[in-house]
């Protein structure tokens, strides 16, 4: 029998015989509140703050708030399965935890503890390549759970070989090449207190950690940092790329390579015909284009561009079980989960990351029984409607 995430209600409950109430809020929007209230204006800033005046980030979540569930009756619900399968992979959920660097601002144990709650949850965890916990040490912090590698595509090609063979020897499974950040965006909050972790060498382990990086500097790292923060900025992105280049990636990756970012239909055509298996339709949680189509917008245009040639994962605005329901119904395979489980880090570590986890996906498997569905494998657009809220 599968797991039924929903359980996780009644555990809290039987708790609460005791006299014990979960640590942290079982409704994830109100998270982000909490940590604005815990942490200093730095780090806060930098991971709720959004691109310009933040209307993306808005628009995310007004476009799975404007969709709202149909739910059908007497569809016998009572044994429900969320497995599903993910780029060849057996997960127990349609979720991974999205890649998010710098997690060392929001936590001591930052990259560690997060992977350490999604192994313990079966989540898949992809690493960004901004961590500030080198690739090797996430893997050892996870046992054989699933990981996957997300690559800021550097400039120079030696270091983004090596990173792709350490991710490879330490066991990541799928390559997710981010395409949406090939400069830095205008971001006021961070920009109002000149607040960029990087600039003080904080999300840049796996640089500082890599040979062919460390080839190209004329002094090791501890002993010239600030050479090696300029020569990290001047490669870490590459604005020059183009369609073509992304065959470096295939012959340097055997797994499966998925896009993120892909909003254009045009441009998940232009995967399929790249060779690429999957995109993450996702605008950064509007981090990137201020004035952009929301993700969800996005998202239906984008399924129905390339049918079943290749998979289509979603991000971008997902705070609750519900919203999980809509991106699933509105044609992702599966959905990456950001914010919120950051902000589960920062309040609680890992176990904060694990309840916002099993939170989501409680939430999740009762609003797909409630609706008349057993598995996330029948939901499609018939179950929504466009509704003002
Ligand atoms: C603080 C922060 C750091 C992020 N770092 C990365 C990163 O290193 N690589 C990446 O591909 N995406 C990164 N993202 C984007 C997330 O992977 C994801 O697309 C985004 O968080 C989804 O929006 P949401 O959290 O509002 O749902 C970051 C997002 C935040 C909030």
């Amino acid at each position: 029998m599968a797991k039924h995430w929903a359980d996780f209600q009644y555990e809290i409950y039987l708790n609460g015989m005791t006299g014990t109430v979960p640590r942290l809020p079982t409704d994830l929007t109100r998270l982000e509140e909490l940590t604005e209230q815990r942490l200093g204006p730095g780090p806060v800033g930098y991971v709720a703050g959004s691109a310009g005046d933040g209307s993306t980030a808005r628009a995310n979540r007004a476009a799975l708030q404007g969709r709202r569930i149909v739910p059908r009756m007497l569809r016998d619900v009572q044994e429900r399965d969320l497995s599903a399968e993910v780029l060849g992979r057996a997960l127990p959920a349609p979720l991974a935890l999205a890649p998010i660097g710098v997690l060392s601002i929001m936590h001591p144990e930052a990259e560690t503890a997060a992977a350490r709650a999604a192994a313990a949850q079966e989540v898949p965890f992809v690493l960004s390549s901004a961590s500030s916990t080198p690739i090797e040490r996430v893997a050892e912090a996870m046992g054989d759970a699933e990981r996957w590698f997300q690559l800021y595509w550097a400039k120079d090609r030696e270091v983004t070989r090596s990173f792709l063979n350490r991710a490879k020897a330490s066991g990541f499974s799928v390559l997710v090449v981010t395409l949406d950040t090939p400069l830095l965006a205008w971001r006021p909050r961070d920009l109002d207190q000149a607040y960029l972790p990087f600039l003080h060498g904080v999300g840049t382990a796996n640089y500082f950690s890599d040979p062919a990086f460390q080839a190209g500097l004329t002094k090791p790292v501890h002993e010239d940092p600030n050479a090696a923060v300029l020569h990290f900025v001047g490669m870490f992105a590459d604005p020059g790329k183009t369609w073509p280049d992304l065959a470096f990636l295939r012959e340097n990756w055997d797994g499966p390579i998925v896009l993120k970012g892909i909003v254009h239909p045009d441009d998940a055509r232009l995967a399929v015909d790249a060779g690429m298996d999957g995109v993450v339709v996702s605008n950064h949680g509007g981090r990137q284009v201020a004035g952009s189509i929301a993700a969800a917008d996005a998202l239906p245009r984008v399924a129905e561009a390339v049918g079943d040639r290749l998979t289509v994962l979603f991000d971008s605005g997902v705070r609750t079980g519900d919203d999980v329901f809509k991106a699933l119904a509105l044609g992702a395979r599966a959905v990456l989960l950001g914010r919120p489980y950051v902000y589960g880090l920062a309040l609680d570590g890992q176990a904060g990351v694990e309840h916002v986890i099993r939170c989501l996906l409680a939430e999740f498997d009762l609003t797909l029984a409630l609706s008349g569905h057993a598995t996330p494998g029948s939901l499609g657009p018939a179950d929504l409607v466009e509704q003002s809220v």
